[in-house]
């Protein structure tokens, strides 16, 4: 059994990484950020503040998530729906971020996250993976990029799906997430003490995952 915990801001490129490295290593991708995204979902179907802690805590006591790996990608279910691409809108990523913050849908999402892990060797993105979710494991990874790259990217990911955004749009939200992501009280996304830092900035996808494959290695050996 293996457990590589990759944590991160947005556009840093964690999720291809860790298909990747699933792929490579015949192990299970868990993308964590699905989870809240889906979160987010429910509160916007409600038509609920995403940061009234009051009405979303409700909320929880009529939503069943689940997750489910069919043929080997993640699926996320939302009161039996597979949510599909519906959580990949920025409002979406806004509703994430703010449901994210709240301690109630921390602990609502902490059991599947850890149960994954119980059963199976993973690879789990997201943004506490290494500090709260699996603490101890095998592997830590804290990929980042700076601000600028990384908004690029998530300009042409958003292009590539048909959605029309600017750059300085881009940039502006994804600052504005990962401060809040960064700043808030509870499981805050920063690395955790003993994660490796990969700053991949200058490295294009392959290189990202030779970079990964070797903090791995050296990790395990
Ligand atoms: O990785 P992502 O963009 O899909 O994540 C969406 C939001 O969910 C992000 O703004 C922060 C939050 N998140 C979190 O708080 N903890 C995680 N483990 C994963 C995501």
């Amino acid at each position: 059994m293996i457990r590589i915990a990759l944590d991160g801001p947005g556009g840093a490129g964690k999720s291809s990484l860790a298909k990747e490295l699933a792929k490579r290593l015949g192990i299970v991708y868990l993308d964590t950020g699905a989870l809240y995204r889906t979160v987010g979902l429910w509160a916007k179907m409600n038509d609920t503040d995403p940061k009234d802690a009051d009405k979303i805590g409700e909320l929880l006591g009529k939503l069943n998530i689940d997750v489910k790996i069919e043929n080997g990608a993640q699926v996320v279910y939302l009161n039996g729906e597979p949510v599909g691409d519906k959580i990949r809108t920025p409002e979406m990523s806004m509703y994430a971020s703010a449901v994210s913050a709240l301690p109630c849908v921390r602990e609502f999402l902490l059991e599947t996250q850890r149960s994954f892990a119980r059963t199976n060797s993973v690879i789990m993105d997201g943004r506490d993976i290494g500090t709260v979710i699996l603490p101890d494991a095998d592997v830590k990874i804290f990929l980042t990029a700076s601000e600028e790259v990384r908004a690029k990217r998530r300009l042409l990911e958003l292009q590539a799906k048909g959605i029309a955004a600017t750059f300085d749009e881009v940039l502006s939200d994804m600052h504005r997430r990962d401060t809040a992501d960064a700043s808030r009280d509870i499981a805050p996304a920063v690395a955790a003490a003993d994660a490796v830092i990969l700053d991949n900035s200058d490295l294009d996808t392959e290189g990202t995952i030779e970079a990964a494959l070797k903090i791995i290695e050296d990790a395990v050996k």
